[in-house]
């Protein structure tokens, strides 16, 4: 029995903002795959996306009120279906999550494990990130941004597609807290080297690791689909993890920010 269903002929995904957002930057990071819900996906659009999901209107967004409590704001961009994102909420329930993804299958897939583990520490916005963190999350309110496996956009002639960029870190450092954490993982070596490179340029972050070095590969990070495929594949896997400086005195800037 074929239980999925198209997401363009389905009337009930209508829950869901269009992942597209509502402003217009002429290159983006992603290239909005249609994919299609399965029956338990869509009846979780319907009846958790209420409870879950986060409109993507143009105020900063209040967490404290949107959580009932004061707790440290670490985001994921570009989550994918959500299993690091479900295995980091369950295991530290001190810390409250806003996961940012435009797929909406994806999205959907989170939701069905929020629901399955019980876990009320995750809050989805399903819009691009660079818009979500530009008008919806206030600066310096971040614990932590945690980016894996992004799209490594191979292709020379699509690296502009890439989402680390130095505007992209700019954007990153502001929304950090003093001492919040950047933690970027990918099984491309070259993009490795590329984030290695606008990391280490932007003078409001510090390698966790030391100059120019890579992090160890922490024990709290899932393994997703993609890093499984990336490892059939042969590839390696390059984390790096940086910290927000205190850089109030004197004032430093970061891509001229
Ligand atoms: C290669 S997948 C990795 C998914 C997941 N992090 C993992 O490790 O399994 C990259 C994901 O980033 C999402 N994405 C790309 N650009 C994005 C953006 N600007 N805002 C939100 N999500 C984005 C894509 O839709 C895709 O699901």
């Amino acid at each position: 029995m074929n239980d999925s269903v198209n997401p363009s002929a389905d009337s009930s995904t209508n829950a869901l903002p269009e992942s597209g957002g509502s402003r217009h930057r002429a290159i983006r990071s992603f290239a909005l795959r249609q994919g299609r819900f399965s029956v338990a996906q869509r009846k979780a659009l319907d009846s958790l996306w209420p409870v879950y999901g986060l409109d993507a209107a143009d105020a900063p967004s209040d967490f404290e009120a949107v959580f009932g409590r004061s707790a440290p704001l670490v985001a994921e961009i570009g989550f994918g279906n959500g299993e690091t994102l479900a295995q980091l909420a369950a295991d530290q329930p001190q810390i409250d999550f806003v996961g940012i993804e435009v797929h909406r299958p994806g999205v959907a897939q989170l939701l069905l494990r929020l629901k399955e583990r019980e876990l009320n520490n995750v809050r989805i916005f399903c819009a691009d990130a660079v818009d979500i963190l530009t008008h919806r999350i206030a600066d310096e309110s971040l614990s932590g941004v945690n980016l894996f496996f992004p799209d490594p956009w191979p292709k020379k002639r699509h690296h502009k597609r890439r989402l680390v960029n130095p505007e992209f870190i700019g954007l990153i450092a502001r929304k950090l807290k003093i001492g919040g954490f950047f933690h970027a993982a990918t099984d491309w070596e070259d993009y490795a080297r590329q984030m290695l490179e606008v990391l280490e340029g932007c003078d409001r972050l510090e390698n966790a690791a030391g100059k120019n070095r890579f992090s160890p590969r922490p024990a709290h990070r899932a393994l997703t689909k993609f890093e499984r495929r990336g490892q059939q594949l042969g590839h390696g896997v390059w984390d790096l993890i940086f910290i927000r400086r205190d850089d109030r005195q004197p004032a430093i800037a970061c891509n001229g920010r």
